[in-house]
């Protein structure tokens, strides 16, 4: 049997780059896939000929016809939920495991709820977001809520950056409007409902002490969490200064149809300048990911995980993942069942820690 190929679809973006760069400097076959061909020449030449394929999602026979079952598909094609969900359908028609680095709540939502039946049916594993939002996330929340009473009363996941490690790519903005225009989702009472970002605002006292204004953000782990613990409530909070978390919270009721309304002036500035951070900038601030865990019978758990690099991250992430579903880091016992899977049913956190152990990350228990 030929061994199991990574495909990366929207290999020839910021991020999908990053992801071939990792691939290339590893042992497993992989093909990058691409609307453009020379684009994707270019990008194979600088990785001494990698192979290639022209993919367009808009037309998915372009990928389905190239998929065999046991692939395992990396998509970094985004806004996922304008592109993101012919590339599942084609996965799970053609048996083949689906990965991505999306960090659009909604289209998570939308996978769970149409593609789990169908991808349980035919045996493949599709994971959203094996990013750094919402990986990282994810496994905090897990270790957090370690030996605390369920159902717990509330996960708590605070997203702050310092510096360059809040650089965006273009395709990032280009989500983050979709994000802005999509109702949200906020999950209360053991129910997701619907929530738009900065719905609410807060004070909230971080691990180092200090006491920092956060909004509301419908955060990726609001829909991953409780699919893997018990718990009433889940809630994503964005760190920002005061004059921001007021403005935002104050737009907040108007900020879907203003996004919507204005997305093609918007959409102009979102894919205009460079396609990404340099390295340099990427390293150069910290972000601070903390989970915090309040169990059935009250008692507070946190775990703050601390790094820079959030698209060097993505890349090892994603790529550790597509590994793991290929059969290729000598844990294939540990594969997750089929079906759509958060991110830790893929990588638990003791796995991911070991897998990025070389990339700087901080994980402290508190
Ligand atoms: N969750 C996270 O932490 C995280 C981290 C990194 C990125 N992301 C997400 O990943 C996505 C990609 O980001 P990016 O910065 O890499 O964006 P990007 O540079 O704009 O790349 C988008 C890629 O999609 C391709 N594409 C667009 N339309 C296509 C089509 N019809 N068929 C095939 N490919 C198509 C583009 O091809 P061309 O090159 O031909 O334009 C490009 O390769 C975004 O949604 C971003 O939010 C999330």
């Amino acid at each position: 049997m030929d061994p199991a190929r990574i495909l990366v679809v929207g290999a020839t973006g910021y991020t999908g780059s990053l992801v071939a760069r990792e691939l290339a400097a590893g042992d497993a076959p992989f093909v990058l896939a691409g609307r453009d061909p020379r684009k994707l020449e270019r990008l194979a030449a600088s990785l001494s000929g990698a192979s290639t394929t022209v993919v367009d999602v808009t037309r998915p026979d372009t990928l389905k016809r190239l998929l065999r079952s046991g692939d395992v598909v990396v998509s970094c094609a985004g806004p996922f939920l304008e592109l993101g969900e012919p590339v599942v359908r084609a996965c799970v028609e053609a048996g083949a495991h689906y990965m991505d680095t999306t960090g659009e709540q909604r289209f998570m939502k939308q996978v769970v709820e149409r593609w789990d039946g169908p991808a349980r049916e035919v045996g493949v594993t599709v994971v959203n977001a094996m990013a750094f939002e919402y990986a990282l996330g994810d496994a905090a929340a897990e270790l957090a809520a370690l030996g605390l009473a369920r159902p717990l009363r509330l996960v708590e996941l605070i997203y702050g950056w310092r510096g360059g490690a809040a650089a965006t790519s273009r395709g990032t903005r280009a989500s983050i409007l979709r994000i802005l225009a999509a109702p949200g989702l906020a999950y209360r009472n053991g129910t997701w409902v619907p929530e738009r970002a900065a719905r609410r605002r807060t004070v909230l006292e971080l691990p180092d002490g200090s006491r920092r204004p956060a909004i509301t953000l419908p955060t990726g782990e609001i829909v991953t969490v409780p699919r893997h613990m018990e718990v009433r409530e889940v809630r994503g909070w964005a760190v920002t200064g005061g004059p921001t978390a007021r403005a935002a919270a104050l737009l907040s009721p108007a900020l879907p149809h203003l996004v919507r309304w204005l997305l093609p002036l918007l959409d102009r500035w979102a894919r205009g300048g460079a396609p990404g951070p340099t390295r340099a900038q990427r390293e150069s601030g910290e972000f601070e990911i903390v989970a915090r865990a309040t169990g059935g019978e009250g008692g507070t758990r946190t775990v703050a995980v601390r790094g820079r690099d959030p698209y060097g991250l993505t890349a090892a992430i994603i790529v550790a993942g597509a590994g793991r579903l290929a059969g290729r880091d000598g844990a294939s016992g540990s594969r997750p069942p089929a079906g759509v899977q958060p991110p830790v049913r893929l990588l638990p956190p003791a796995d991911l820690r070991a897998l990025l152990d070389d990339r700087g990350l901080r994980w402290d228990t508190l």
